[in-house]
């Protein structure tokens, strides 16, 4: 029997990385998913499809207010209804603060901190109707610890952090526990464009001499989605980020 036997999952940015990883985890302990991002989902994650629950993939752009609202209502048409939501679209690039064009810090904001609130705000509703639900929110240790040439990312994880517990202390008397994660560097495409030796003087200085990889994240999701692990977790930000930051 799966951790999430019958259980519905929404999981953003699915198509790569960590949101990719954490869809393979969640269907193999019996999930259905419904696996959202820019990029159409490739047919290997289709293909987690379970007898306890089916796979579908819908683009859709997380800053697009209409365009959230309209896929979460076809995902509850779909399956029936949503009991988790895992946020984990997300960009990054790097500029120095003083050449951060005001288009640059609001595409980010747009992404990796509105989107987070605009998949929250129409998955929510169909959480409160159902008394329960879990959302997940996935941060970085950025928003806690800064970083330079990233103003924009880290104010949008700051801004993740937050509403995390902001949602949280408004939706868990109506069943929804709302969470986040802040990993650490993780092996992704994410940071593809950082260089080498950003990478390998990074991975000197983390108390465990190494980047995470998605595999290692997607447990955390489990973990918050999951019951009785989860049952007790509200606002909190977790940390799988090999050490970096100890809050
Ligand atoms: N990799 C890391 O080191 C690291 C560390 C901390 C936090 N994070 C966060 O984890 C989350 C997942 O990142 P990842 O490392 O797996 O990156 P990734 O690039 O592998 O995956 C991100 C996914 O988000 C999708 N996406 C981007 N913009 C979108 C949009 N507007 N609408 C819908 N989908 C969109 C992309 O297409 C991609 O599939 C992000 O929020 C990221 O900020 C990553």
């Amino acid at each position: 029997m799966g951790a999430l036997d019958g259980q519905v999952a929404v999981i953003t940015g699915a198509s790569s990385g960590i949101g990719a990883a954490t869809a393979r985890l969640f269907a193999a302990e019996g999930a259905a998913l419904a696996l959202l991002d820019l990029k159409p989902v490739a047919g290997e994650l289709l293909g987690l499809g379970t007898d306890t629950g089916h796979v579908t993939g819908h683009v859709v752009d997380v800053t697009d207010a209409a365009a959230v609202e309209r896929v979460m209502a076809e995902v509850v048409e779909r399956h029936g209804r949503i009991d988790v939501l895992v946020s984990a679209a997300g960009i990054l690039d790097e500029v120095p603060f003083l050449e951060m064009t005001p288009e640059r810090f609001d595409r980010t904001i747009a992404v990796d901190l509105r989107g987070v609130f605009l998949a929250a705000r129409y998955a929510a509703p169909y959480m409160v109707e159902a008394g329960r639900g879990r959302i997940i929110n996935i941060a970085s240790q950025l928003g806690i610890k800064g970083g330079t040439g990233l103003a924009h990312y880290v104010a949008a994880k700051a801004g993740v952090i937050g509403l995390t517990k902001a949602l949280a202390l408004e939706l868990a008397p109506k069943g929804v526990l709302v969470n986040a994660i802040a990993p650490g560097p993780i092996v992704t495409p994410l940071i593809d464009g950082l260089s080498e030796e950003w990478k390998r003087s990074k991975a000197a200085e983390l108390p465990l001499g190494r980047f995470g990889r998605p595999e290692e994240v997607a447990p955390t999701a489990l973990l918050l989605a999951g019951s009785p692990g989860g049952d007790i977790y509200v606002g909190q930000t977790l940390g799988p980020n090999s050490g970096d930051v100890m809050p």
